[in-house]
């Protein structure tokens, strides 16, 4: 497929401080497991079972990025990059999830943002990406109640160590996807599959722990941004059948209303709780309240769209997914449909109404490989960025409240159930050498980035 490329849009589409920069997240980049005292997280034990990651690899060394760390601020640097979204990897810090911190944990992070603030780079910390302590999986994960606790109280404790240089807090990354991906779809850790109860569990505790940690953030570092990322993703009918019509209502109810409604609303959407009543979790009184603790900002991760159809031979929601012919599908065959991010910011800005948004994450992963020039030719994300990055000027232009767009992600990483097959990066990673090779969309980025805003 060819891809004639769109223009990027005028670089004063963008206010000052409008940040350029790019994501990654703890797991999928630093390796060093056993490094410095860091404890293991269920991630660590899920790669290491058989059959679960596509190319049968793990992430102990991944891209060694705890080794490398001030190569890539360095790369960061040349790329012009404004600011970088990374995760604390939770059992770094509290190798047990709760407890006794581990200073060699906390004193990496140190580093990272002391090197971040010198080379100009605005931090954005994410608390938990996935990776959590398997002392806390084994007592139940995100199943028990507990879990919300602990999650509040290791906020604390890393708000308190670098909220004195980091604004921007994120507590969780996409709960939607770890507790359905993980305990329903059966390809995240912990690897249950159709557990419709412990995903809505998951959902609860993980949304709990969110609206506690804020509250402790709150009370150790007023004036920190605090929010929480969600993936996005427009549902749409594959066709005008009523049947497709439902199951599109339905997909957007797990999908994006399961989250959105409790942090924004104080509420579950009411046709999910009366389509789940019977497997919903314990919601204790003044839960919903906790969970609607007022954020500052709302981190959004968009990919693409799903079109969907009804598909009575699937569990509840009882839907599938349908493969538009005739346009470019990414490596995880994603559309590209930068029509949908400007369609999630109107519509979160209309229903949800958040004081700031960013794009935490937006990418798309292709088949990149070295060519015999040395270069990393990738024209379809040169397509996808640019295309996704005039959409942002669109949503900013009708009034979206828009602070910040984040690459995904800065360099290829430990793609999660799909190993190392998927590439999302800005940057090539040679995973046998470390070689880090800037692409031709990083370049293209950093151009536009560094481009005069008159
Ligand atoms: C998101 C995750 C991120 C990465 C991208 C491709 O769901 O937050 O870690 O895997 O997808």
């Amino acid at each position: 497929m060819s891809h004639t490329l769109p223009p990027w849009p005028a670089r004063s589409a963008f206010p000052p401080g409008f940040l350029f920069g790019a994501a990654t997240s703890a797991f999928q980049i630093e390796g060093g497991v056993a490094t410095e005292g860091r404890g293991a997280s269920w991630w660590d034990r899920y790669t290491h079972l058989p059959g679960r990651i596509r190319d049968g690899r793990h992430a102990d060394t991944a891209c060694d990025h705890h080794r490398l760390w001030r190569e890539d601020l360095d790369l960061m640097q040349r790329l012009g990059l404004q600011a970088y979204r990374f995760s604390i990897a939770w059992p770094r810090v509290l190798p047990m999830g709760r407890g006794a911190a581990n200073e060699a944990g906390l004193a990496f992070y140190d580093r990272l943002v002391d090197g971040l603030l010198a080379r100009g780079i605005v931090p954005y910390a994410t608390l938990y990406h996935w990776d959590l302590p398997l002392a806390l999986a084994d007592a139940g994960g995100w199943q028990s109640r507990d879990t919300a606790a602990a999650l509040a109280d290791y906020a604390a404790l890393v708000v308190q160590r670098l909220g004195d240089r980091v604004q921007h807090w994120a507590t969780l990354n996409e709960p939607r996807c770890c507790a359905w991906v993980g305990h329903f779809e059966g390809r995240h850790a912990p690897g249950l599959q159709g557990d419709l109860r412990a995903t809505l569990a998951a959902v609860h505790h993980q949304l709990l722990g969110h609206g506690l940690a804020v509250q402790a953030m709150r009370a150790a570092r007023p004036t920190a941004q605090l929010g929480l990322v969600l993936d996005l993703k427009p549902h749409l009918p594959a066709s005008g059948h009523a049947d497709d019509v439902a199951a599109a209502r339905r997909g957007d109810g797990v999908f994006n209303r399961c989250l959105l409604d409790p942090v924004f609303h104080a509420s579950y959407p009411a046709d999910v709780v009366q389509a789940c009543a019977a497997e919903m979790p314990e919601i204790r009184s003044g839960d919903m309240a906790t969970i609607a603790t007022p954020i500052d900002e709302l981190g959004i991760n968009y990919y693409t769209r799903a079109v969907v159809a009804h598909d009575a031979s699937r569990p509840w929601p009882s839907l599938r997914e349908e493969r538009v012919p005739g346009v470019h599908h990414s490596t995880m065959g994603w559309e590209d449909w930068p029509e949908g991010l400007e369609q999630t910011l109107l519509r979160v800005q209309r229903e949800y109404a958040p004081k700031a948004v960013y794009i935490a994450e937006n990418g798309a992963a292709e088949p990149d490989e070295v060519s015999t020039d040395g270069l990393v030719h990738d024209p379809a994300r040169q397509h996808y960025l640019r295309g996704h990055v005039q959409a942002c000027a669109r949503a900013l232009a009708q009034g979206v409240p828009l602070q910040a767009y984040l690459a995904w992600s800065l360099m290829d990483n430990f793609e999660w159930g799909r190993g190392y097959t998927q590439r999302f990066g800005l940057v090539h990673v040679d995973f046998e050498t470390q070689q880090r090779r800037v692409k031709n969309s990083g370049a293209d980025y950093a151009a536009f980035i560094a481009s005069p805003r008159a």
